[in-house]
């Protein structure tokens, strides 16, 4: 099918046959065995996960859920360029950066990415810089930020993923002084009695409902309270995670199947540039559209950072990427290509959201010096907040930090003609499976622990 000419007019028979090289970079089509549980995780699981992923109740000041910054009424991210953790109130773009003592500390320094088909095997690197990834080597089976800290019985990275955002004091967890979730989190302390892991568990074992919940999930190990651990509740929430957000039904993938009229003509000729002359499929290649390696492409940096570079005035506000994981100097400004299945519903765009339209981050590949020097601050979707606004375009205004982030790029300019550019477009757009445009049904009403859902 892949690979045999697809047009029967000669003309259009010619620009096929000379692209051989692009068609055999066309991937394969998804299929259920791509993904855990060959793509059916248990029913039982999948409820409870749904029920803590949108419960406050993971949260130090039970006041965050998971879904505050991966909702399903904003494609499973925040619609922000970078979220507004624990004390901020409301949803989406709507969010404000809290008030009085809830104020927010910090931004929480990176775009929430959103969590489609995270359930598909291929993912095997968690986070922009990959810093959980599967690794046989370690005790727990991943490398991940906890070390030999992370407990057995995590059935996947997704799994493993869900242990952190309840141990960060700007996401979940809150100041220390403020809650025990938030003291322990600063000590470090995370497996092990009065951790932050072991906290969250009893306060799931006092709820009636979820005592029900894990029982039906996990019937031979869990028979009474006490058996309920964060481990459970995580491999639950990697469930629901992969069950809810499989998108991979796309006019792409219809065509991929042997559907070829799924895809326009421009469409067609967007997918071409994509795999052929616009380089595209070098990076974002292979059935999810990402080679789970990482780049440099001059990316523009706003907001904090990571504490990176705390030389000078600049003090931190750089994002080294890749190299915090590995801590060589040549993964600088290094981040992980990201999937782009359903991109033209995910902005903002970049690891610190800085790109608001699929327009502009697309254009920025095409030239992404240039790019980076014109970046247009205005775009940036950024909630106000009196003190940390001063400090988040700081580094963006620094000539001298800029020619940092531009001269690790590894991307160098691509020519295209603005009809090319608005076929490739259309083609990106042509990634969006329609099932994933309405997502109401995977937010619950009520949540077992009877906090508010609404933010
Ligand atoms: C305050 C906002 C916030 C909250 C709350 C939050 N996340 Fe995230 N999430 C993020 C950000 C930001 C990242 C990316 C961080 C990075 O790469 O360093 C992320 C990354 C992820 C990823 C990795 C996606 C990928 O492509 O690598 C998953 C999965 C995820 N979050 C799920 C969860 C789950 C499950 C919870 C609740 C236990 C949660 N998040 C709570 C903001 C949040
Ligand atoms: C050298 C590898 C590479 C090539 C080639 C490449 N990309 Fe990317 N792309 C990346 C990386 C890495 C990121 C994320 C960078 C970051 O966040 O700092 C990215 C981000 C994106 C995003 C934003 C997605 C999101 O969720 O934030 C889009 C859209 C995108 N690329 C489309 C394209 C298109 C279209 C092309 C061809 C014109 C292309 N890319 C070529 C590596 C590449």
């Amino acid at each position: 099918m892949i690979g045999q000419p697809v047009f029967t007019t000669g003309i259009l028979f010619i620009i096929v046959a000379g692209n051989a090289a692009f068609a055999g970079n066309l991937p394969q089509p998804v299929t259920d065995s791509d993904y855990y549980d060959n793509g059916r995780p248990d029913a039982a699981k999948v409820a409870l996960g749904k029920n803590l992923f949108f419960d406050k109740v993971l949260s130090g000041n039970l006041n965050i859920s998971c879904a505050t910054c991966h909702h399903a009424l904003t494609d499973s991210g925040d619609g922000l360029a970078l979220p507004v953790g624990e004390g901020g109130v409301g949803l989406g773009i709507s969010r404000n950066t809290g008030s009085g003592a809830d104020l927010i500390h910090e931004r929480v320094p990176r775009n929430a990415p959103p969590v489609f088909n995270l359930g598909a095997r291929h993912f095997n690197v968690m986070f922009h810089d990959g810093r959980i990834e599967n690794d046989p080597s370690q005790p727990s089976g991943f490398r991940n930020p906890a070390g030999d800290d992370l407990p057995p019985g995590l059935e996947n990275v997704l799994a493993v993923q869900a242990m952190f955002p309840v141990t960060s004091p700007a996401e979940m967890a809150g100041q220390p002084g403020e809650n025990p979730q938030a003291d322990a989190a600063n000590t470090s302390m995370l497996a092990g009695p009065g951790g932050v892991w072991d906290l969250i568990a009893r306060r799931l074992q006092d709820i009636p409902e979820y005592v029900e919940l894990f029982m039906a999930a996990y019937p031979q190990t869990i028979t009474q309270p006490a058996d309920i651990t964060y481990i459970h509740a995580a491999n639950a929430i990697a469930a629901f995670e992969a069950d809810a957000w499989r998108a991979d039904n796309s006019p792409f993938d219809r065509f991929l199947r042997g559907k070829k009229k799924a895809l326009s003509g421009t469409q067609q000729h967007g997918m071409r540039l994509f795999y052929g002359k616009a380089g595209c499929g070098e990076c974002h290649t292979g059935k999810f559209m990402t080679d789970n390696r990482f780049h440099a492409i001059a990316m523009p940096q706003i907001g904090p950072g990571k504490g990176d570079n705390q030389t000078g005035y600049f003090d931190g506000l750089d994002d080294f990427g890749r190299e915090r994981v590995t801590g060589m100097p040549a993964d600088r400004f290094r981040f992980r290509t990201p999937t782009l299945r359903n991109v033209a519903l995910t902005a903002p765009y970049g690891h610190a959201g800085a790109y608001d339209s699929l327009a502009a981050v697309v254009q920025h590949h095409l030239d992404p010096v240039d790019s980076l020097y014109s970046y247009d601050q205005s775009q940036a979707k950024l909630p106000p907040h009196p003190s940390l606004d001063e400090h988040d375009f700081t580094l963006m205004n620094d000539p001298a930090r800029l020619a940092s982030i531009a001269d690790a790029s590894e991307l160098g300019r691509t020519r295209l003609r603005p009809a090319e550019l608005h076929n490739l477009l259309d083609f990106l757009h042509a990634l969006t499976d329609p099932a994933s445009l309405d997502l109401r049904n995977d937010v619950p009403f009520t949540v077992p622990s009877g906090l508010p859902v609404a933010d």
